[in-house]
């Protein structure tokens, strides 16, 4: 089975091509950050119009690099949310025609199950349930899986989501985009118990918070400007704090056979290794994607559409043109979704 994933969420186009759920035959994959750059941040209509750009001549190379015939490809799937709605719109027009003049069934992805599905992309036999925890530039879940397709959310953010924080942190640290690996790189020369920052203590249920960090390290940069490295450092320290003691009560109440990381701030040594301890710690077993697996890309949401395909009824697995209809406001965030 040859998937053709799509992935235009927010500033990277990205294009795979994936043999059933696991091996990546092409993930092509070209960042916007240059065009972003002098902005300090994504700028949502630029985003759009560099991915109308680059998805053309990224389908027609994924497609000549795995040495395909359109009609060799058995599945489209395409992030349909969440994410930048113009930027959406590009790969979903081009996976709803693609499908549509090649009669290619065409799967609707949610994109945070694609960054769920990286981690089977790394280890396809995974035992669950599964506890994942999803850090990216928009979202801090924390999700239980009992089976394929099952998702119960148990925790998200009340505010930022890490990889906002870290992002915003960064720029009031004047450091340049893309912020969370730079702000990685600083804390690395810094002292974690430079700045005494805590992060709000959440004692019922699983959800995260990181404003209060996130102003407190600010305030700190105005200060004491010449400290950038303490801060950074400090500021790390207190947020994969939080997740590491969310993830540990979560383990301790689900008891999952394994914990998986995923999203951009996966890419994160700091993170990975917390993650990594409270997994040994409890005798589960752990799972993260190589890091550009971590950061979005297509080959994730190529296998997140598999996944999805594969478990729908035997007639739903054809072209169908009723499917087309799908808008990109139908697919729910995670946690709503639960089958
Ligand atoms: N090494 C790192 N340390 C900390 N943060 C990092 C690192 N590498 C990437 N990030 C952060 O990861 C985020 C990008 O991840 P990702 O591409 O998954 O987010 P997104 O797709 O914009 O958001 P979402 O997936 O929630 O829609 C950014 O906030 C970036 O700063
Ligand atoms: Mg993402």
């Amino acid at each position: 089975m040859i998937t053709l994933g799509i992935e235009t969420s927010c500033d990277e186009t990205s294009v795979a091509v994936l043999e059933n759920e696991s091996r990546i035959i092409v993930n092509l994959i070209a960042t916007q950050i240059e065009a972003h750059q002098i902005f300090g941040g994504v700028v949502p209509e630029i985003a759009s119009r560099k991915h109308l750009e680059m998805l053309n001549p990224l389908l027609e190379t994924a497609r000549l690099d795995a040495g395909l015939e359109w009609r060799e490809i058995d599945l489209i799937a395409v992030t349909a949310a969440p994410g930048l709605v113009g930027s959406l719109l590009v790969g979903v027009a081009a996976a709803k025609a693609l499908s549509f003049a090649h009669r290619i069934p065409c799967q609707p992805v949610n994109h945070l199950e694609g960054h769920i599905a990286s981690n089977f992309l790394a280890q396809p036999d995974l035992e669950f349930p599964m506890l994942c925890l999803v850090v990216s530039g928009g979202h801090s879940e924390l999700v239980l899986m009992r089976g394929f397709n099952q998702f119960e959310r148990l925790g998200r953010t009340r505010d930022d989501a890490i990889g906002e924080a870290y992002d915003k942190v960064a720029r009031a640290l004047n450091l340049p985009m893309p912020g969370g690996p730079n702000l990685e790189k600083l804390a690395a020369q810094g002292d974690p118990y430079g700045f005494d920052f805590t992060v709000t203590h959440l004692a019922d249920g699983f959800d995260f918070s990181y404003s209060g960090l996130k102003t407190a390290a600010s305030q700190a940069k105005m200060k004491h400007p010449e400290k950038t490295a303490d801060i950074a450092a400090s500021f790390q320290r207190a947020a994969v704090s939080q997740l590491r003691g969310q993830v540990q009560k979560a383990i301790e109440k689900y008891k999952p056979a394994t914990l998986g990381l995923c999203g951009g701030v996966a890419a994160n040594s700091a993170v990975r290794a917390q993650m990594e301890a409270a997994a040994n710690e409890s005798g589960i077993s752990f799972v993260v994607p190589p890091k550009v697996l971590c950061t979005d890309n297509a080959a994730m949401i190529a296998a997140a559409g598999y996944f999805r395909f594969r478990d729908l009824p035997t007639e739903q697995q054809k072209f169908d043109l009723s499917v087309l209809n799908f808008e990109t406001k139908s697919l729910l965030p995670i946690g709503e979704i639960v089958s």
